[in-house]
């Protein structure tokens, strides 16, 4: 019933990284869908880039469209360009200065919240802290920390089953286990929560400068969106935004705990640059190690590690005759891992990303944020704060993994995502 999505599911990285052994386009079995997996960077970007004729949708994708609604990173071609204009200015350079004041405050306060040798239970942390920072930054809410909570525990409920529902009969999706009640729960609450925001906005009528004050005040083709269209542009932005900040640093956290050299070297830039502070937006570009190492990392366990598309006509891609309807799956560990694109592709080595030895890599070659129309709307925001985040744990604090650590990839949301990072902090010599 399930074809490859077990293994597929059970081991991410490497079942993914693997299929490029087999050639540049690999047929899986996802459920009762056969997709063809590109293994090749020109034949990846080639579907990034053409996406009208690998439109979003399908049987699979259409299973996630029915959780988080039909928002920019859901809706399919015809409707695409309309609602990513109408995001885009939130992403603007200008509105970023702003943003990532407020992820370096929640950097800091994160790490101030930690105790010495108090062992740190690490994504779950992390998460809190990157949706707090976009409900802070893109909706500037009030929320308390209790409303928050409850957000992150719904948004994780989502995430946990939205890629695995992609395989599931929706017969089974609609039986009242406790599994699709805790389901149904969670996605109630956070529109609750959602909808409450929305109406608080077009109650006081403010621009706040931030993305929901600019959806509320756009207009199409003279009529307001409605509020259900804001409603899925806000969870698109809730679940798009957390959990992949949250993954990202808890692998570069894991793979630094694994090769003291590389953690050397963070240590050094950031106490040079920070001098045992946290980091603020201006030290961004005098961090360039911690980019890399996070870039690295984003090679290494992308945390969008599987979307699909499906052809709107019948295509050619690599001399293959792909029927309208096909499912292509777009899984960026099967080029990241691959010999011939990235030497030594399993080696965790942040000076690849040097520009020096970046510089010749094809296109298609780093697919961590997509690419062409639909590349990431939030990619410099992922950028900075998950550098920030991870230079500022790094400046206050030496971690190192603690008993009981299971950094295994599980695959059972949309962020690939250790299984359970355990690390204890230890205050750093003159802090
Ligand atoms: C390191 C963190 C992140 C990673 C690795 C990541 C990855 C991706 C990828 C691969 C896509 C394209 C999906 C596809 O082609 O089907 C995407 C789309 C998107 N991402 Fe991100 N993302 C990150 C952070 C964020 C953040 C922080 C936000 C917002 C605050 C965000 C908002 C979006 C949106 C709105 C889209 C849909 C774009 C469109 O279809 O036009 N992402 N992301």
């Amino acid at each position: 019933m399930v074809g490859h999505a077990w293994p597929m599911m059970r081991d991410p990285v490497r079942f993914t990284g693997s299929l490029s052994q087999l050639g540049d386009l690999v047929e899986v079995r996802l459920g009762p869908v056969r997709a063809l997996v590109p293994c090749h960077p020109e034949l990846l970007w080639r579907v990034l880039t053409d996406d009208r004729v690998f439109d979003k949708g399908g049987p699979l994708f259409d299973r996630v469209r029915a959780t988080i609604g039909n928002g920019v990173g859901s809706c399919p071609y015809a409707e695409h360009r309309r609602q990513r204009r109408l995001i885009q200015p939130a992403f603007h350079h200008s509105r970023l200065d702003r943003y990532t004041e407020v992820m370096a405050q929640e950097a800091a306060a994160l790490a101030s919240r930690w105790r010495n040798r108090q062992v740190v239970d690490v994504y779950p942390a992390l998460f809190g802290a990157a949706l707090r920072t976009v409900l802070r930054s893109l909706f500037t809410t009030r929320a308390d920390d209790t409303s928050v909570d409850r957000m992150r525990r719904s948004v994780e409920t989502l995430l946990h089953q939205i890629t695995a529902r992609m395989f599931v009969p929706n017969v089974l999706q609609r039986l009242p286990l406790p599994i699709n009640r805790r389901f149904d729960r969670a996605l109630t609450d956070l529109r609750r929560h959602i909808d409450a925001l929305v109406a608080d906005y077009r109650h006081t009528d403010d621009d706040r400068g931030d993305l929901l004050s600019s959806l509320l005040s756009a207009r199409d083709e003279d009529e307001r969106l409605t509020d259900t269209e804001v409603g899925d542009q806000a969870l698109t932005m809730l679940v798009a935004g957390s959990d992949s900040v949250a993954a990202t640093v808890s692998w570069a956290l894991h793979l630094l705990d694994r090769h003291p050299n590389v953690r050397a070297a963070l240590h050094q830039e950031v106490d040079t640059v920070l001098g045992g502070e946290p980091a603020r937006a201006t030290d961004l570009t005098r961090l360039p190690h911690t980019g890399r190492v996070i870039n690295e990392a984003l090679r290494l366990y992308p945390p969008g590690w599987l979307f699909t598309r499906i052809t709107t006509e019948d295509v050619d891609l690599g001399g293959h005759r792909l029927p309208a309807g096909t499912t292509v799956a777009f899984c960026p560990s099967a080029v990241h891992l691959r010999a011939e694109v990235h030497d030594r592709p399993n080696a965790f080595d942040p000076d690849r990303w040097l520009p020096e030895r970046a510089r010749h890599l094809p296109r298609g070659a780093f697919v961590t944020f997509g690419g062409g129309a639909r590349k990431c709307a939030g990619q410099e925001f992922g950028l900075a704060e998950s550098t920030l985040l991870l230079a500022t744990l790094a400046s206050r604090w030496r971690l190192r993994s603690a008993p009981g650590s299971d950094p295994r990839p599980v695959a059972l949301s949309t962020a690939l995502r250790p299984r359970r990072l355990l690390l204890e902090p230890t205050t750093r010599p003159g802090r």
